[in-house]
């Protein structure tokens, strides 16, 4: 196979932290418990590469993006020697390990914040973003918190306002002083020379802001939402208070220390960007910034063929020259891809993720089909569901599920309980049950991701869009002469299409098909997807 960059040819598995394994009891995971699960991820499930979602020392205000300290990890998710045993293990399995950056803002508690509130004069009172009101009394800008409310919290001490993008717990950084760049940055190094292979970066869109400060304009009558609701933040254009292109030197210097590293290490920014333009131009002119901007399209996207198909095309389309795709299809901050496709529709989007051209990203615990869990009011944990009803994300965070044990093999018996409930159908949705399934979702997983695995085409082959029936997308990927060729089913009714050469199936989402020859006229079953080889 053609040699190419780990992080093109891998498949990231995002793990939440909090919800992966608790090897306590005290019913929240943490790093020795992921240490103690990483042969499932490397010889069961066949991933390549594991994304942790923030460990480090936190208030927990938003369950950990909310940094206390960039070089340090929470005691209740362990300590530094047990992230050095978590790397060590990962990588002698073959594993790359991606941790996560919080850029954009620390916790109110971090101290470097502790010392900018503590004096207009302190030497850290820039390290923030402080103003003082309109001389009207109100506030310096109409900006609003993604989770609710202003975007301004008033300080009575020093009688000044800074800026939270996010919670009033969460400082926005002034990436405008150099020395933020040169501390965050020092923050890397911690973790390169530790041997962390790469970095998801959080809100890498939102560092930097419109230098006059500038509001926000009211949304156009036609404006449509791209991304999930918001409340009262979808009224405005969010023109000035993100996705400033200084953002792009930032990123370049931040390209140019990874790449002073060997081993070559990788970055992923979360980046939400509607326009397909801009948002290739977070890979840098000479990708020379991050190796990917997130593609959130196909999350967002209804699960229709020709709307995806759309996406997928004009994500293809403006890439720029040598840049690599990726897809994802869940995060801890979406529902749950079972739940908003369906338990049919979510094998096929299983064989789409993994058979599309780039890096894919798996969510924990999607490969089991774990379902967006309804969390009763008084067990509601995330602040954004608090602040704004319906917006929550604890209904994608629930405990993975291993096993038929008491909490599902995440917790010691022992534990009291969870942090957050189980699933209700835990005790035959998990590892063990689906493992002696041949037909389980978890089955479909490992066979697709064994295939893709020993496939050049799949791994890094062309992607050329075929003619399809409408309801079915179809799709041919090719390397050295090569050809395999992916047909999808969205539908729940029975579709034929003609097959572009003969070839034989090796994958199916119904299990039943491999090995089968095709030519000609051929059906595909409803929601059922296939990989046929082009004999
Ligand atoms: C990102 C994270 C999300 C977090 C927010 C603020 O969107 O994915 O979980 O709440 O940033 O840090």
């Amino acid at each position: 196979m053609t040699k190419q960059p780990w992080w093109q040819t891998t498949v990231i598995y995002q793990i939440y932290p909090r919800s992966f394994q608790d090897s306590t009891g005290n019913g929240v995971g943490d790093l020795p418990g992921i240490t103690s699960r990483l042969d499932y991820l490397a010889d069961t499930l066949g991933v390549g590469a594991v994304w942790i979602s923030p460990f480090y020392p936190s208030p927990m205000a938003d369950f950990g993006y909310d940094v206390a300290d960039y070089t340090d990890i929470h005691p209740m998710f362990g300590t530094i020697a047990d992230f050095d045993e978590l790397l060590e293990e990962a990588h002698r399995l073959g594993l790359k390990l991606i941790i996560d950056w919080v850029p954009n803002h620390s916790s109110d508690e971090h101290p470097w914040f502790v010392e900018s509130r503590s004096s207009r004069d302190n030497p850290k009172r820039d390290w923030y973003v402080w103003r003082d009101a309109r001389p009207d009394g109100s506030l310096p800008n109409n900006w609003l918190s993604n989770f609710g409310g202003p975007a301004w919290e008033y300080d009575e001490k020093t009688d000044q306002y800074y800026l939270h993008s996010f919670l009033a717990k969460q400082p926005d950084l002034n990436w405008r002083n150099p020395e933020v760049q040169e501390a965050m940055f020092d923050g890397i190094r911690f973790w390169l020379d530790r041997g962390v292979d790469g970095f998801r970066i959080d809100v890498a869109h939102v560092m930097m802001k419109d230098p006059e400060m500038r509001d926000n304009p009211p949304i156009p009558d036609d404006w449509q939402r791209q991304f999930k609701e918001h409340g009262e933040y979808d009224k405005f254009l969010h023109i000035h208070d993100k996705g400033h292109p200084d953002v792009h030197q930032v990123f370049r210097d931040f390209r140019a220390l990874l790449d002073s590293y060997q081993p070559e290490r990788y970055s992923v920014g979360e980046i939400h960007i509607a326009d397909w333009d801009e948002w290739a131009t977070y890979y840098g002119e000479d990708l020379d910034e991050l190796h990917m901007p997130y593609n959130f399209s196909l999350i967002h996207a209804p699960w229709d063929a020709a709307e995806i198909a759309t996406r997928v095309n004009e994500m293809e389309a403006v890439l720029p020259e040598g840049a690599w795709p990726n897809n994802v299809l869940g995060n801890h901050d979406e529902k749950r891809l079972i739940s908003r496709y369906g338990p049919d529709a979510a094998r096929v989007a299983a064989m789409m993720l993994l058979t599309l051209r780039g890096t894919p990203t798996i969510y924990y615990g999607d490969e089991l089909g774990i379902t967006e869990t309804y969390i009763p009011p008084e067990l509601q944990q995330d602040p954004w569901g608090r602040n704004l009803p319906g917006a929550g994300r604890d209904g994608c965070r629930t405990p993975m599920q291993w096993d038929k044990s008491p909490h599902a093999g995440f917790s010691p018996p022992v534990a009291a309980t969870t942090w957050l409930p189980l699933t209700e159908d835990w005790q035959s949705q998990n590892v063990e049950v689906q493992l002696n399934e041949s037909g389980s979702l978890l089955s479909l997983y490992r066979a697709l991701l064994e295939y893709r695995a020993g496939s050049a085409q799949l791994t890094v082959g062309d992607y050329r869009q075929l003619d399809s029936p409408s309801g079915v997308y179809m799709y041919e990927r090719s390397h050295s002469g090569s050809r395999v060729v992916v047909a999808l089913n969205f539908t729940g009714e029975p579709k034929s299409f003609a097959m572009p050469a003969d070839g034989r199936i090796r994958l199916s989402t119904t299990g039943a098909r491999a090995g089968e020859a095709l030519s000609g006229s051929v059906v595909l079953g409803p929601n059922e997807g296939v990989i046929v080889e082009i004999v």
